[in-house]
């Protein structure tokens, strides 16, 4: 089953609730942390996130930017996030992390920069849930898609069948419908869009758009078969 989960990067920060309502049947909402040190912009903190998290149903996929993960990561659990990622780049004890998060109660993801490789980490993906991908330099919405990220995608699927793990494999930046077939077939399952869902002008209806196109896109796509 594809998800898609809108990035309320390019949502009004002034009334987040009704962004948040306005995507409705939305799988997750994507809540984008940025420290202004991992990457060069800031967003939200903890007390926004617990704030949302009271204000919508629609549970909360929380992308760490930031430095320091192990320090903050376990308060956005404790905040509401059902999911949260952290930048393995920027982990001091990934596995203590990731097992941390689920500890406390929430989905554990581990992202990577386009320039940091899966393979390094295979040994690590019993710990997670997810593993995030990033197909454009983190930081910003409305970037365009980097195509070259698809055999990273490819591979990352490889190796969760070769362990036989039933991970989800999410694909951030540059998503939409010119795009998130070829994430698809490729083997993405969880898809965050920012000013796909938001930039159009009807984000419920683009939400159930780019999840058809994904469906389709994945049923006949060589890794789903064995799903
Ligand atoms: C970028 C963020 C993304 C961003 C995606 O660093 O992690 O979640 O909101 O925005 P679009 O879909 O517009 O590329
Ligand atoms: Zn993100």
């Amino acid at each position: 089953m594809a998800q898609i989960n809108p990035s309320i990067l390019s949502a009004d920060f002034a009334r987040l609730a009704d962004e948040a309502e306005a995507v409705r049947g939305a799988d997750w909402l994507h809540v984008d942390v940025m420290d202004n040190h991992f990457v060069p912009n800031l967003t939200l903190g903890v007390p926004v996130v617990e704030s949302l998290a009271r204000a919508t149903d629609t549970p909360l996929d929380c992308h760490l930017m930031i430095e320091q993960p192990d320090r903050w990561a376990p308060q956005y659990v404790e905040a509401g996030a059902g999911s949260v990622t952290f930048h393995v780049e920027a982990a001091a004890a990934p596995v203590r992390l990731a097992r941390e998060i689920r500890a406390k109660g929430a989905r554990a993801a581990m992202a990577l920069r386009p320039a940091t490789p899966i393979e390094p980490y295979e040994d690590l993906l019993p710990e997670l849930d997810m593993v995030l991908i990033m197909t454009v330099e983190p930081g910003f919405g409305g970037q365009a898609f980097l195509d070259i990220m698809l055999p990273k995608i490819r591979r990352t699927r490889q190796l969760f069948d070769k362990h036989g793990l039933d991970l989800w494999l999410q694909v951030d930046g540059g998503v939409a419908a010119s795009t998130i077939e070829l994430c698809a077939e490729a083997g993405a399952d969880v898809f965050v869009a920012g000013s796909a869902v938001y930039g159009a002008e009807d984000p419920a209806e683009a939400v159930r758009a780019l999840r058809a196109r994904a469906e389709e896109a994945s049923a006949g796509a060589w890794w789903a078969c064995k799903h």
